[in-house]
Formats: structure tokens, C-alpha cells, sequence
């Protein structure tokens, strides 16, 4: 009850009746944007000096045994994983030269996509964050890099997110030369999984769990989704019970100028479910290293040692079967979910499992 009467709430009801307002709109004159993200209000990226860049070549000295990580859950280095990532990478470049997907796969190297880089100086790395994705972890490596902990271990938990104090540089705060020179000659990298398994993931994480304690995701965000998705919200009132699955889906696919508007409001938080199209524009930055979720006990060695920092820090342990996918969870949390929304959301998502690898789930979409 309390809460009801705090200021955000009124507001929250403001936006409830304009949304619903425009939802009215909307129907009436059919109104859809043609360019589903050209509204988001992104500050495109044109500064001076830049130009699409290589890929740093990431070479494997062949008389430098690789050391073992200090970690004592993860395997060693292996030695296939250089033509691993090789392939991936191949498969990347390819994709984004596919003319039958190339529309989704390319979009500019905006404020947004530089906002989601992190850059280690130091070491010469740029890595950008694919929320849902462990990136957690990897933040915390660069923290150690960059030299503030000794290891992964003592890098508390609240300092990770904090970016007034935890030393990690986004690329968007450089100037456009210094940013194309870094685009230029670093290692880059990013992190992906199935997905369809990080929406999921995302689901859980911020709407039903909720552990890092973010009060607006159900306070906020759930209750606008539930207030246009909800098939049965004219009942008199609006409902704050949880948000389903379903309707978070609903919200995810709907290619209308409501969800633009839900985005505006949700600013940054939506990067927990963009894609990875959107976020680190992979057809545009030539990546070094793409390393999977599904295979980390092999990649996070892989990535320290062709970012050539194997030795100063070691990835922290974790038993390897939570990286898996699980398809079993998959078809759980899609079993209410109908075949024409699983469709729409595939044609949203499908530029990540084409780019990136991962097979279309038939078992869902048929
Ligand atoms: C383009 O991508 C589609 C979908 O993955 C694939 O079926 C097709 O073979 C690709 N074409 C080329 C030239 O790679
Ligand atoms: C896969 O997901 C299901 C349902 O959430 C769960 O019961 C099962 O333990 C998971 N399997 C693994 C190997 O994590």
C-alpha cells in the first residue's frame, strides 16, 4: 500500500495511460515505423577518422608452450582451439556478406554500441559486454588487468557494475581518433550462447530472481509490459502480479512503434535482451575472438592467451555443466508460448544464430 503512494507510481500511471493512448493511435491509423530501431534516439557515431577496421591477427607463437592456468577447474589451453575460434570467425564474415540476412546484421557503430565497450589500455583489449552472457566475470578480469586487485577473487561484487569507480573506460568516452586507432591495432572480443537460452536467462535474472537487487525491473518495466501485453488487462484494473514469460515475448516481438516507445523508457536496462547484432555490431568491428558460453572451460583460456595476458590473471573457476545448454529448460519455459510468436521471435533474434552459429530451433518453431 505504501508503495502505491510513492511519486514514481504516479508516474508510472502517467505513462500506463499514454502508452494505452498510443496503443490507441497506433491501431486506428496503422501506424508502423519501417525502421524498427532508427527511433531509439541513439547519437549515430560520425565522427571524423573512422573507418570500418581489421581485425587484429591474433598470432600463436608455435615454439611458446602455453602455460596452464592458474585456475584449478579449468582445462589448460587447447591447441585445436585456435582453428576453433578461426572458423567462427570465418563463419562471422561470411554472414555478415550474406546478402538473405545482411539487412539485420548491419547497423552502425553508434554512441549505444561504443557505450557497450570496455577498454583495457594497459594490455590493448577492447571487449564488449553481452549482458547474460557472463560478462561478470570478464569485466572483472579487465578490473584485474588493469591493475586495482591482485586477482578475480578480490574484486568485490558491487564494485564490478559500479562504472564511477571501477576504472573500466567505455570507448565511447574517447575521441573519435583515439577510438578508430583502438578499433584499429586491439584485441577485441565478445561472448555469446544460444539465444533463445539468454532470453531465458534474462527472464530469470531480472524478473524472477532478481538477485543484484534492481527494484525497477519489477517495479518498473514489468508492470508497463503487463499493461500492454497482457491479454487480459481490461479487467477493471491494472494488475501488478508477476510477469509471464509469455508477455515478456510479446513485448520482445512486437515490431510496432509501442515497443519503440516501451525501449525509450526502459533506456539502458534493455540490453539485457538486444541482440548481439545491436550490441557490439560484429559485421562492422572485425572481432579477434568469439568466444562461446556453451564451451568457456575452453574459451576463457583461449582468450587470455591470444589476448596475450595468460599468466597475469586466470579466469575465475566454475563447474563446467552450468555453461551447457539445456534444452530441456528451453522447451519448458516455451511450452506456453505460441508458434506464431516462437516464429516472430526467431525472425528478431535469427541474425545472432546465423552470425554466431547456433542452430534454428526446429524443435520449437515446428
Ligand atoms: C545465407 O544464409 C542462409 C541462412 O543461413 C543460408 O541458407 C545460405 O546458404 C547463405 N548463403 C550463402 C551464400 O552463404
Ligand atoms: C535443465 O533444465 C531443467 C529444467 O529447468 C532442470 O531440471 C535440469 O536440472 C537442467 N539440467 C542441467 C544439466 O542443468
Amino acid at each position: 500500500m505504501l508503495k502505491a503512494m510513492r511519486h514514481p507510481w504516479l508516474l508510472l500511471r502517467i505513462c500506463h495511460w499514454a502508452l494505452l493512448i498510443l496503443v490507441f493511435v497506433e491501431t486506428l491509423i496503422f501506424f508502423r515505423l519501417v525502421n524498427d530501431y532508427g527511433g531509439r534516439g541513439v547519437q549515430r557515431w560520425t565522427g571524423p577518422g573512422f573507418k570500418p577496421v581489421k581485425a587484429a591477427a591474433v598470432q600463436i607463437p608455435e615454439n611458446q608452450h602455453p602455460k596452464p592456468p592458474d585456475s584449478p577447474s579449468l582445462p589448460p589451453l587447447d591447441p585445436e582451439w585456435h582453428s576453433v575460434n578461426k572458423k567462427r570467425i570465418e563463419l562471422l564474415t561470411s554472414m555478415c556478406r550474406n546478402s538473405s540476412i545482411g539487412h539485420l546484421s548491419h547497423i552502425s557503430v553508434s554512441k549505444f554500441v561504443l557505450d557497450r565497450i570496455f577498454v583495457s589500455d594497459k594490455h590493448k583489449i577492447l571487449f564488449c559486454q553481452t549482458p547474460k552472457v557472463g560478462n561478470t566475470q570478464w569485466k572483472k578480469v579487465l578490473i584485474v588487468l588493469n591493475g586495482q586487485f591482485p586477482t578475480v577473487d578480490d574484486v568485490p561484487e558491487g564494485l564490478v557494475h559500479d562504472h564511477d569507480r571501477n576504472g573500466l573506460h567505455r570507448l565511447s568516452s574517447l575521441t573519435p581518433q583515439e577510438i578508430s586507432h583502438r578499433l584499429n591495432t586491439y584485441f577485441k572480443f565478445l561472448m555469446v550462447r544460444d539465444p533463445f537460452e539468454r532470453l531465458i536467462s534474462a527472464f530469470k535474472d531480472k524478473f524472477q530472481q532478481n538477485p543484484r537487487d534492481e527494484p525497477w525491473y519489477n517495479e518498473d518495466i514489468a508492470p508497463l509490459i503487463i499493461a500492454i501485453y497482457r491479454k487480459s488487462h481490461w479487467d477493471g484494473a491494472l494488475t501488478l502480479s508477476d510477469l509471464h514469460f509469455e508477455e515478456f515475448v510479446r513485448y520482445l516481438v512486437d515490431v510496432g512503434v509501442r515497443r519503440q516507445i516501451l525501449d525509450q523508457l526502459f533506456t539502458n536496462r534493455i540490453i539485457h535482451w538486444m541482440t548481439y547484432t545491436e550490441l557490439c555490431a560484429p559485421c562492422e568491428i572485425q572481432y579477434s575472438v568469439v568466444g562461446h558460453h556453451e564451451t568457456l572451460e575452453k574459451d576463457a583460456p583461449y582468450i587470455l592467451h591470444a589476448a596475450g595476458v595468460e599468466g597475469l590473471v586466470s579466469y575465475p573457476s566454475f563447474p563446467p555443466d552450468i555453461t551447457r545448454y539445456n534444452r530441456t529448460k528451453v522447451e519448458q519455459y516455451f511450452s506456453g508460448i505460441s508458434k506464431r510468436d516462437i516464429r516472430r521471435l526467431f525472425a528478431r533474434y535469427q541474425s545472432d544464430f546465423h552470425l554466431f552459429g547456433y542452430p534454428r530451433p526446429d524443435f520449437l518453431l515446428n
